[in-house]
This record gives C-alpha cells, sequence and structure tokens, in this order.
C-alpha cells in the first residue's frame, strides 16, 4: 500500500536523497572538525611547550626549568584532561639527564632537530595521549647544548571539540531536511487536490450522466487524464445511443408483427368459413415463422456484437459450414423454383470463428439472394483462396443493389424501399459483425454479367487444428 501512494512515492524521491546528502555531508563535517580540533590542540601543545622552553635557565653550569604557570592553564578544555610534560638535557642524542617533569613520558620516534616541533600520538599511564616534543637550545651549560622540552595532553578535550563543531553542522541539516519535508508533504497535499476532486467527481456521478468532465483546476501533467476519460465516455455516449436505438427499433419490428396476428386471430375467430379459417391460420402461421425469426436474429445480434457474450474461437471448415447452410436453404430455393449451385475450389478451407456463426453467415447472404432475385433465378456460393485469406462469394442474378446503398444495407433494420420480400434489415448487419469477429472483411459488387449482386467475404486462412465436431447442437442457443 505504501509503495502505492503517489504522495509517499513523491516524498520519499525527494527525501532519501537528501538524507543520503546530509549523511555524506556529516561525515565530511566530522573530518574537518577532527581537523580543526587536531591543529588547535596542536598549536596549544606548541604554545604549552614554547613557554616552558623559555623558562629553562642555566646556574652554576646546571640546566633549570621553572614550570610557569600559564603553560598548564591554556588547556583549560572543559573536559578534564591531563597534561602531562617532560624536560631533559639532549646530550646525549638518546636522551639525557631529567630536568623536570615525568621521566617515563614516551619519546618521539626521532628526537626533534631544533627546527621544527615533533608531533606525534602515544598510550601512556593508560591514556592515548597527544604530544609534541620540541628541541631549545640552551646558552652557559658545559655539558650539554639543548633541551628537549615534550608536552602531552589526553584526548578528552580534542574529543569533546570534535563532537560541538559536527553535531552542530549535523542539526542544522537535519532541520533544514525536516523543513523541506514539511514543505513537499503540504506541496504534494494541495497539488494532488484537483486530482482527488475529480476522482470523487467521477464516484458521485450516476451512471446515465455523461456529460464531459472539466479540467479547469487541473494541472497541465493532468489534462491528458481527463482528456482520455471524457474521450472514453463520448464512445460510451455513442455506444449507449446506439443500443437505445437497437431497442426502440427491434421493439417496433416486434409489434407491427404482433398486431397483424391480433387482426389476423380476431378474423380467423370471426369467420365462419372452415376455407377462410384455414387461410387465416395459414397467414398466422407465416407471420409466427417471421418473428421467430426475428426474435433468432436479435439473439444472434447480442452475441456477435463487441461486448456482447464471448463466442468460442475455433477453426472451422467454411466449406462445411456453406454446404450445411446451403442444406437448410434447399426448401426455400424449391418453393422459388431458383438454381442454387455451389461451386468449392478447395476440399476444405480452414479459417478461424465460430462454426454456428459462420453456417449463420452463409445463411442469411443466400437467403437475401434467393429472396430478393425474382423467381427462377441462379444462385451461386463459390469458396476460392486468394493469397493468406479464403473468399466466399455469393452471386445472383437478381435485381442488385444500387451503390449509394450499398453501406446503409449493412445498418441495422436498414431496408431498401420496395424490396418486396418480408424482412426486417438485420440480414446483412449480422453478417457484418460475424465477419469482423472473425477478422475478416466483407464487400458489395456488381456481378461480373453486370445484372445481379455480388457479394465478396474474406476471411484470414487459419491452421487446420482439429475442425471436428464443430456442430455440437449446445451451441445454437
Ligand atoms: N441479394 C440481394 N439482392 C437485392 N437486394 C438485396 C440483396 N440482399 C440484400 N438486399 C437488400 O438489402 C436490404 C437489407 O438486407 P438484410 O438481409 O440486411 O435485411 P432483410 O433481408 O431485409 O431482412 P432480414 O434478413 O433481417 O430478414 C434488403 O432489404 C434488400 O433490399
Ligand atoms: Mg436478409
Amino acid at each position: 500500500m505504501a509503495a502505492r501512494s503517489l504522495r509517499l512515492q513523491l516524498l520519499g524521491w525527494l527525501l532519501i536523497p537528501l538524507a543520503g546528502i546530509v549523511l555524506v555531508n556529516t561525515w565530511i563535517t566530522y573530518d574537518s572538525a577532527s581537523v580543526t580540533a587536531g591543529i588547535v590542540t596542536d598549536r596549544t601543545l606548541l604554545a604549552s611547550a614554547r613557554s616552558m622552553a623559555e623558562q629553562i635557565q642555566t646556574s652554576n653550569g646546571v640546566m633549570e626549568a621553572v614550570i610557569p604557570p600559564s603553560a598548564l592553564e591554556m588547556f583549560a578544555s572543559g573536559a578534564a584532561d591531563r597534561v602531562y610534560y617532560r624536560i631533559a638535557s639532549s646530550d646525549p642524542p638518546s636522551g639525557g639527564a631529567l630536568i623536570a617533569g615525568y621521566g617515563d613520558l614516551p619519546t618521539p620516534a626521532r628526537p626533534p632537530d631544533g627546527l621544527s616541533p615533533r608531533y606525534y600520538d602515544a598510550r601512556y599511564r593508560d591514556s592515548d595521549l597527544r604530544l609534541v616534543a620540541i628541541r631549545q637550545p640552551v646558552a652557559g651549560v658545559a655539558t650539554s647544548h639543548s633541551a628537549d622540552i615534550i608536552v602531552g595532553e589526553t584526548l578528552g578535550g580534542r574529543a569533546l571539540m570534535i563532537n560541538r563543531l559536527w553535531t552542530a553542522g549535523f542539526l542544522q541539516q537535519a532541520a533544514l531536511v525536516l523543513i523541506a519535508a514539511v514543505f513537499a508533504w503540504f506541496g504534494l497535499q494541495r497539488g494532488l487536490a484537483p486530482l482527488m476532486e475529480l476522482g470523487r467527481d467521477v464516484v458521485k456521478r450516476r451512471p446515465d450522466e455523461l456529460a464531459p468532465f472539466s479540467d479547469t483546476a487541473l494541472q497541465s501533467e493532468l489534462k491528458p487524464l481527463v482528456g482520455a476519460l471524457n474521450q472514453y465516455t463520448e464512445r460510451l455516449q455513442g455506444w449507449s445511443a446506439v443500443q437505445r436505438r437497437f431497442i426502440v427499433n427491434a421493439a417496433h419490428q416486434l409489434r407491427t408483427p404482433l398486431t397483424v396476428l391480433s387482426t389476423q386471430t380476431a378474423y380467423a375467430l370471426r369467420t365462419t368459413s372452415p376455407a377462410e379459417k384455414d387461410e387465416a391460420l395459414q397467414a398466422i402461421r407465416a407471420n409466427t415463422r417471421q418473428m421467430a425469426r426475428l426474435a433468432n436474429q436479435l439473439l444472434t445480434m447480442s452475441q456477435v456484437e463487441p461486448g456482447g457474450r464471448p463466442m468460442k474461437i475455433q477453426p472451422v471448415d467454411l466449406v462445411a459450414a456453406a454446404r450445411r447452410a446451403l442444406e437448410s436453404l434447399v426448401g426455400l430455393a424449391l418453393g422459388r423454383n431458383m438454381d442454387l449451385g455451389f461451386d468449392p475450389r478447395a476440399k476444405e478451407a480452414i479459417v478461424s470463428g465460430n462454426p454456428t456463426m459462420l453456417q449463420e453467415l452463409v445463411v442469411n447472404l443466400v437467403d437475401n439472394a434467393l429472396r430478393y432475385t425474382p423467381a427462377g433465378g441462379v444462385v451461386t456460393v463459390g469458396i476460392e483462396r486468394a493469397g493468406a485469406d479464403w473468399l466466399l462469394s455469393v452471386r445472383d442474378n437478381g435485381p442488385g443493389i444500387a451503390p449509394e446503398e450499398r453501406e446503409r444495407v449493412f445498418e441495422r433494420f436498414y431496408r431498401v424501399l420496395g424490396s418486396g420480400a418480408e424482412g426486417s434489415g438485420l440480414g446483412l448487419a449480422i453478417a457484418k459483425e460475424i465477419v469482423e469477429s472473425s477478422g475478416g472483411t466483407i464487400a458489395l459488387a456488381d456481378t461480373e454479367a453486370g445484372a445481379g449482386l455480388l457479394v465478396v467475404v474474406r476471411l484470414p486462412a487459419a491452421e487446420a487444428a482439429d475442425v471436428h465436431g464443430q456442430t455440437s447442437p449446445s451451441e445454437r442457443s
């Protein structure tokens, strides 16, 4: 959850590098604090040693040292440090006679050479010491020419100084980071407010409220999001309009035959002539058949339209599907004395789709050809290969469809005026949706002979996997 919060993420991106910088800075501060403290300690040691050196005198050819109180007072640092010193004659070179102080105080690895002091660290009486050794020439002495002065101090004062220096720096920087964090938090809070507001807006909406969302209060980075949201609601609006129109049309299509049915029934009940009763019953049967077909078409439509119930897609043999479709239409062809021909150029034509739907596709196209072509006409169904596709063609020698109508006949419920035969205008719309759900295209054209209509369906060829058992009866609902 924490990783998903934009606020925490942004804050993290800000604070983690800042904390890293503070850490590095603190380390650098500590380093320079030690250097500073080291320099200060060394200077004090040297000053103390020098002031002791000045007080070395000779009396009767013997060196004497008087330790001035100031030489020790300059160490007062607040930490209870101990100061040790040792003054000895420097002859012989390995260390001469002790004049004052602690004789066992550690000496430097190399003796001082009189020009520059020697600083060194050593351990003495269980404490770490910082020491300085200087050599001071002394005049008027018979045996010696110079004295070595060593002053050492325990490290408490130095540590105290380092701590004071670096904690001050660290606290300052930590305070800066804290202030930055507080401001960043409030800034984010304010910056994200319009987004939160948008979220509440979206949640508050009723499902039928499809007005665009306002993006005036939003930052430019968030405007594309609202833009996308608005585009989506626009598409939803279009889709819901299509759905509404469809429902209205469907209701209308059902109401008309129902009214007719009621009239026909009333007539059948009223008439006393058995012949007229029979006639009325025949009409009722034809009417109910048409209504059943419409109901089936509506169901098919709801299945093939985008967002409808997902259909099982599998490899289907188009030749077999067309053959079954034609078999179901033989009755219609015979009744209208049509010459219905099937001319597949391959034994098998595998495409991917739903077997029931592909059969329905052929039925719709051939049904049109049989109905709109005057009795005694010729209808031919062909299947052939064209590159990576299979072409299914249905041609007739009827009146055809005028070029300006060829787009519109694919609309739901659209029928060409005066086309005579019964129908609700859904056949081609369904055909188109089936073809598109299989990734193909459908087009209307003139036939080579001029008269009639040529419908060409182009479906991408698929791999021949298992195409058996494609007529499972359960699939027809
Ligand atoms: N082969 C054809 N020849 C001439 N006109 C056609 C042909 N096929 C379709 N049409 C025209 O296109 C219109 C739409 O056809 P479609 O199949 O979509 O609906 P329908 O046949 O009227 O009704 P339904 O198929 O739903 O029962 C038809 O009304 C008809 O005028
Ligand atoms: Mg039709």
